[in-house]
């Protein structure tokens, strides 16, 4: 059986891009019509996705698979809300400032939600509504911030390949070689498309 969950993967993972208002920030801000995103697109911006059976997500042979694979050795728990985050105020704060990681930001909802903003190739925000059962990676590079919806709650399970590094480097940060890397790899993926 392959992850019989990949099917419903809509119901866990959508994306649009943003519109540019200054609403609160835990509002959807879909543009108007709205301008969904597909997974494909995030793909193509390095940006993976599974839905996974977040039930049993001690016990999945699919997490297993994906974690051998992909080398995340190292997982923990983070739940965003006030009582479980020290320096809650503080910490919402800085994850909606725009920033990079030397290494991919991997992120596994358990419960709850939550808003993951990528910028794309043409620096225009998208926004990543990931819900329970929803995991995606954040390639290291990508410009991106992160905000609770207006459910005000996500617990998330984080990975990492080996100790991890949870250093926001704040736009701009675009001499680290993470963030050429990067763009020479969105270069690559869309002549790879122009090609097809
Ligand atoms: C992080 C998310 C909030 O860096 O972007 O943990
Ligand atoms: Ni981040």
């Amino acid at each position: 059986m392959e992850n019989e969950f990949q099917e419903g993967k809509e119901e866990v993972i959508q994306a649009w891009y943003m519109d540019n208002t200054e609403e609160d920030q835990r509002l959807p801000h879909h543009r108007k019509p709205k301008q969904f995103v597909s997974i494909d697109k995030l793909a193509e911006l390095g940006v993976l996705s599974w839905r996974l059976n977040a039930d049993d997500y001690e016990n999945d042979d699919a997490l297993k698979k994906i974690r051998e694979a992909r080398g995340y050795s190292y997982m923990d728990i983070c739940e965003v809300c006030p009582e479980k985050l020290p320096n809650y105020e503080a910490k919402i704060k800085s994850f909606f400032e725009e920033h990079l990681h030397t290494d991919e930001e991997i992120r596994y909802c358990l419960e709850g939600s939550g808003y993951f903003d990528v910028r794309d190739e043409n620096d225009q925000w998208i926004r990543v509504a990931v819900k329970k059962g929803g995991m995606i990676v954040l390639p290291a590079g990508i410009y991106h911030r992160f905000t609770l919806d207006t459910n005000n709650y996500i617990k998330a399970l984080r990975l990492f390949v080996g100790e991890p590094v949870w250093t926001p480097h704040n736009r701009p940060n675009d001499h680290l070689p993470s963030r050429k890397e990067y763009l020479d790899s969105l270069m690559n993926k869309s002549a790879a498309v122009e090609a097809r």
